[in-house]
């Protein structure tokens, strides 16, 4: 059988429900994980700041894969949205992961991955969630678009819906929807990392 290729992998987001998730299951391959979030983790950046992400970059050195496991949106009624509330889930889930891969095209190894996470609602629309459903929308149409011009590195998407784990949080918002456990999203992540596809959004 194949040896396992190791690789350095940059998670964003590492101590979220999902992050954690994501962590267990590429350090349990042997991957090297290099932890960042705002408040906890290895490195300390706010990836809504493009800034933020360069100094990131500089700091980690090169890596094989970039993987986000963060990720914010407003949740309100269409009638009480405001343009900031749009722009606020643009900054906080469709452009800190844009920039995630923009700024890292020329940083990560040059058959690197980035693997970016989206959401449910992007197909399946619930009351309060247009915000979220625009980002997450915007985030798999760029996933697609990137990957034809990337090649040969890659990027995906997965894009779950809620997490068993979260049900007591968000469940309410899912009526009727059968949750996933998170580590079944994880196992989508090392399937981004490790696998060859690219362009893909993992639905689960
Ligand atoms: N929970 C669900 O059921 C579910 C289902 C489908 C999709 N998702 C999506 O999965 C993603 C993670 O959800 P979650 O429930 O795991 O969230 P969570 O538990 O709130 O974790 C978020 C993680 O991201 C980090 N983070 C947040 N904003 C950041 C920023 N600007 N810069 C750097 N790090 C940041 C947080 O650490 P710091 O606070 O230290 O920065 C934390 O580690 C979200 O995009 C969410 O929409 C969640």
């Amino acid at each position: 059988m194949k040896a396992l290729k190791i690789r350095k992998i940059l998670l964003v987001g590492a101590t979220g429900t999902l992050g954690t998730a994501v962590h267990k299951a590429l350090a349990g391959r042997g991957h090297e994980v290099l932890t960042v979030g705002r408040n906890a983790g290895d490195l300390r950046y706010d990836v809504t700041d493009p800034a933020q992400i360069r100094e990131l970059y500089e700091r980690a050195g090169r890596v094989d894969a970039v993987v986000s496991a963060a990720g914010s949106t407003p949740f309100r009624p269409i009638t009480e949205m405001t343009a900031e509330d749009y722009l606020a889930a643009f900054h906080g889930k469709a452009l800190s992961q844009i920039e995630l891969v923009r700024q890292g095209i020329s940083r990560i190894s040059e058959r690197g991955s980035f693997t970016l996470i989206t959401g449910v609602l992007a197909r399946e629309p619930i009351p309060t969630g247009t915000a979220a459903s625009m980002a997450n929308g915007a985030v798999e149409s760029f996933v697609r678009a990137a990957a034809i011009e990337i090649a040969p590195q890659r990027v995906n998407a997965v894009s779950p819906t809620v997490f068993t784990e979260s049900l007591d949080t968000y469940g309410n918002f899912f009526p009727g929807m059968p949750p996933v456990p998170v580590a079944d999203a994880a196992q989508a992540y090392v399937r981004s990392v490790e696998g060859a596809q690219t362009g893909q959004v993992y639905a689960l």
